[in-house]
């Protein structure tokens, strides 16, 4: 049998998609209520982060022993793919050791490469193109607190960059509508966007993307790896700020979410990030339990 990787939310079936969901909500009630849980016993996840990271660290290494397995923490800085190893061989010799791996990556392509020559699950912990781990933590969390999302309408302000990509490949799976707000030169990545059909679209006036929205959603204008644009995209994103006043175009039961770190007067104003409409705290804890749903799918 083949094994099963998650490099995309398009590599899960909408059925699949869901069960994770609500698997997620019931691992966290138990965990609350303090059931034991180890299915992973005995097992281990290898973990490469290429750029930093707190919430995916740490959600991770944390679900893994909370499953009752074990995560080992792999820099570049002291391990042999910082010193050129390629990729494929470092994927046949982790993977005939360590029972997952989670990948943060620069290139889509070097995690398309390892999962390919990998005997066990490979899990995508961001790269350039997807975050698929931070869309199940955000579409929990939206499912907790509102229900199902099919139907409703998402706006998403900002760069078209890995989380927008992600959000697009949820909007296709879960059936909801994207409305994407980003300036020219910014979006999305035109394949998924074209898979996504009728369910994504740009609309480049944030105030026109956030009508009548149900979940207003932002990130970063300078992801990892784009630190020397920082001042040119100050510039271009300008305009497209959560604020008090793009909310209030939204519905008024609308949520906030940031998939955090955030910058505070950027990308969102403090009003927003703190105000009542926001729930991002909740989305931050939900990557424990979403990842746990996921490890436990991939490696029970
Ligand atoms: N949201 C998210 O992935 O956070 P980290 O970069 O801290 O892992
Ligand atoms: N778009 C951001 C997300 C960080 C969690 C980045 O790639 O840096």
């Amino acid at each position: 049998m083949s094994v099963r990787h998650f490099l995309s939310l398009l590599d899960l079936t909408t059925e699949e998609l869901r069960g994770l969901i609500a698997r997620a909500t019931e691992l966290k009630r138990m965990h609350y209520e303090g059931v034991e849980h180890t299915p992973l016993k005995g097992k281990t996840l290898g973990m490469i982060f290429e750029k930093s990271s707190t919430r995916t660290r740490v959600s991770f290494e944390v679900g893994m022993i909370q499953l009752g397995g074990h995560a080992l923490f792999l820099s570049p800085r002291d391990t042999q793919l910082g010193r050129g190893e390629p990729i494929e061989d470092s994927a046949r010799v982790l993977s005939r050791m360590v029972d997952g791996v989670m990948i943060r990556t620069f290139e889509h392509e070097k995690i398309e490469r390892f999962a390919a020559h990998s005997r066990v699950p490979v899990i995508n912990g961001l790269t350039d193109l997807e975050h698929p781990c931070q869309l199940l933590a955000d579409m929990q969390t939206w499912f907790e607190h509102r229900g199902d999302i099919a139907g409703r309408t998402v706006c998403y302000v900002g760069d078209g960059n890995n989380m927008c990509n992600s959000y697009i490949t949820a909007a296709q799976r879960l059936g909801f509508t994207l409305h994407i707000a980003c300036p020219e030169g910014y979006d999305p990545d035109p394949d998924l966007m074209q898979q996504a059909g009728d369910c994504a679209r740009i609309i480049r006036d944030p105030r026109e993307a956030a009508r009548g929205a149900d979940l207003v959603v932002t990130d970063v204008w300078a992801s990892m790896g784009q630190e020397d644009e920082q001042s040119q995209r100050r510039q271009a994103f300008a305009r497209y700020v959560v604020n008090g006043a793009l909310m209030a175009l939204a519905r008024p039961d609308a949520l906030f979410m940031h998939c955090l770190p955030a910058h505070r007067e950027e990308e969102v104003s403090t009003e927003v990030l703190e105000g009542p409409q926001s729930v991002v705290w909740d989305e931050a804890e939900n990557r424990l339990h979403a990842q746990k749903a996921l490890l436990e799918f991939l490696m029970a």
